[in-house]
């Protein structure tokens, strides 16, 4: 295969929909997954898909061939897999790097997180947060053409904290935090690999306005025309829970970072998505799927 665009992570949340977009804008790709028949059930026939563990620098080789563009859309949030994070969030994704640079391969897409606040990073000990500072460093510094687009958590977060006639929050999620379909994820990374002119910018991923989790508890409940009730479950509940059985399991404290995120998300830049989707707009040719819309495909 002639070209393609390779991506790293594609059959993840946000990857699965870059993928999808690259595949209907015929743009020949290619993704690099652990298992391609499961990857093929997701995904279809139409991309070429590469077996290999990131983790092994060969398999990393072996996919670069004919290759003109990479996205990275990497993550390793997972209970099986978080005692490999900084192994795949931070050492694969430099391995991939230097291999694209030896290479000469010159567009990357990396798909980061919304905001590398170092002082909430810091604040919450979020060691994904100093990966992401790593990598962004890393491209800032070499000869690559990049664009970085930060991702807060998808329009899927209110969706997974809610059951039936329940959404129950730890912490009570009521800050605002800027959020978007990831569809809109999936069409604005397949439209910034196949132009060369974004080198060097980076995107704070939003729709047009910010969300809180008692608000969208509302929003679910008109749309869906039947009342979601919101529940507040205290946090220490879980902080417990994490203590007590690290290091048996290590995700419980990620997840508990990751929930206090949620729960400390900064204000000002929670403010500032209506201008971060408006310079979306004005870069990007795309419609941006409402919460409402996504809530009608989604939740039903
Ligand atoms: N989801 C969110 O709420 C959120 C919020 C903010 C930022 N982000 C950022 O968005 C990016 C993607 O996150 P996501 O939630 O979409 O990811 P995800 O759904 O957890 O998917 C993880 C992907 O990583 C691949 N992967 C994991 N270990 C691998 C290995 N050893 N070798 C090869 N592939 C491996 C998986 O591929 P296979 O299983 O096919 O091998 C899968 O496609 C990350 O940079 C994340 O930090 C996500």
């Amino acid at each position: 295969m002639q070209d393609s665009v390779l991506v790293f992570g594609g059959t993840g949340n946000y990857g699965q929909f870059i993928v999808r977009s690259l595949v209907q804008k015929k743009i020949p790709v290619k993704v690099f997954t652990r298992d391609a028949e499961r990857a093929k059930k997701k995904l279809g026939e139409e991309p070429v898909f590469f077996e290999g563990d990131v983790l092994n620098r060969k398999s990393i080789i072996g996919s670069l061939v004919d290759v003109k563009a990479i996205i990275i859309t990497l993550s390793a949030m997972h209970a099986k897999l978080i005692r490999k994070q900084k192994m795949i969030e931070h050492d694969a994704v430099m391995v991939i790097l230097d291999e694209a640079e030896k290479r000469q391969i010159k567009r990357i897409v990396f798909i980061s997180i919304y905001d590398t606040q170092k002082e909430l990073i810091d604040k919450l000990k979020l060691e994904v947060g100093y990966y992401k500072i790593a990598i962004e460093d890393r491209l800032a510094k070499s000869n690559f053409n990049w664009t970085v687009l930060g991702c807060p958590p998808s329009f899927m977060i209110f969706k997974s904290f809610t059951r039936k006639r329940m959404m129950i929050v730890p912490g009570g999620g009521s800050p605002l935090m800027p959020s978007l379909a990831p569809q809109d994820v999936g069409e604005i990374a397949a439209q910034a690999v196949i132009r060369d002119d974004l080198n060097k910018k980076r995107f704070r991923m939003t729709s047009a306005e910010p969300f809180s989790f008692p608000e969208v508890a509302e929003r679910i409940s008109s749309v869906l025309g039947r009342k979601i009730k919101y529940r507040k479950l205290p946090l220490f509940g879980l902080k417990i829970a994490s203590i007590a059985t690290y290091p048996f399991n290590p995700y419980l404290r990620h997840l508990v970072k990751y929930v206090q995120l949620l729960n400390n998300f900064p204000t000002d830049i929670a403010k500032q998505a209506v201008v971060d989707h408006q310079i979306l707009k004005s870069t990007f040719d795309y419609e941006s799927m409402s919460l409402e819309d996504y809530i009608r495909i989604s939740l039903k």
